[in-house]
């Protein structure tokens, strides 16, 4: 099956939606983590697929300088709008429109972050490996990088749980309530993707749908042992490796949260 990665962040109900369904669930805890992980490790700071923002406006708001680097414009004009309301971070905030597998900047970052999964929208093996070798050239020596990404459940992909709840939550402008379904998943275990199809609807106080809209990702997952050799064969050594935000020890089907160090 050949999908787009990414068509999830080209725009519509999806995007301007992202923020209210982001952070919960394995990723409780993730903003905080990076402010405490900014304070240990200094800036400038890099994020790779900043998106809305969401973790990159927390940071800014510290007094880190941080530059953001996104493949969707629709997702950076986001949080070219959040930044227009904190005109005072604008000097220290930087975004980026470029792809996280080959981009050139001029500066060097003393800790790099790819929060919430963002690097598995990267599908192929050449382009993580190209993704964390173009990290790694953006580091000064010693630099720090933070990668977050699911650990693959096999159950949830290929055993018979396959149907996930609806999510709803109340859109802060309209007041009305939002639902966000995952309607169909498609795990290719010769790639390591999984495609989801996802349908955000709108509905009134008296739950009739005013607006519908189905749009879809690919993430490929990488197992434990495979992240730890690609980090090694691209230049990092690992320093930290947890399951959640609570700083858990690795554990299957959680998150797979990797700090590492540029050698
Ligand atoms: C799950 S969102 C994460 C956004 C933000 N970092 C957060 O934590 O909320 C994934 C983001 O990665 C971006 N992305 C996907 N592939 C990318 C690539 N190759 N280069 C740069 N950004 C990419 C998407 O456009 C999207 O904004």
């Amino acid at each position: 099956m050949k999908t787009d990665p990414n068509a999830y962040y080209a725009g519509g109900l999806g995007v301007e939606l992202y923020d209210l369904f982001t952070g919960g669930g394995l990723l409780s805890g993730d903003v905080e983590f990076y402010l405490e992980s900014a304070r240990r490790f200094g800036g400038p700071i890099l994020e790779l697929g900043t998106g809305t923002g969401r973790v990159l406006i927390p940071l800014a708001r510290e007094g880190h300088e941080v530059v953001g680097l996104d493949l969707s414009r629709p997702m950076l004009n986001l949080a070219a709008a959040k930044l227009r309301e904190h005109p005072e971070l604008t000097n220290r905030v930087r975004l980026v429109e470029g792809d996280m597998t080959r981009f050139s900047l001029e500066q060097r970052f003393a800790l790099a972050l790819v929060p919430a999964r963002s690097f598995q929208h990267v599908v192929t093996p050449e382009g993580q490996r190209m993704a964390l070798s173009c990290i790694r050239q953006h580091l000064i020596p010693g630099g720090h990088l933070i990668l977050d990404l699911f650990d693959p459940n096999f159950e949830l992909f290929f055993g018979d749980i396959n149907e996930v709840s609806p999510r709803e939550a109340r859109h802060p402008g309209s007041g009305h309530v939002v639902r966000r379904t995952v309607v169909a998943r498609h795990a290719d275990a010769f790639r390591q993707t999984v495609h989801e199809a996802l349908r955000f609807e709108e509905l009134d106080t008296g739950g009739n749908v005013l607006a519908c809209e189905e749009t879809s990702w690919s993430l490929r997952w990488n197992t434990r042992q495979e992240t730890a050799y690609l980090l090694e064969l691209t230049g990092y050594e690992v320093v930290d490796q947890y399951s959640d935000f609570n700083r858990s020890p690795p554990d299957y089907g959680r998150e797979q949260l990797w700090v590492a160090r540029a050698r």
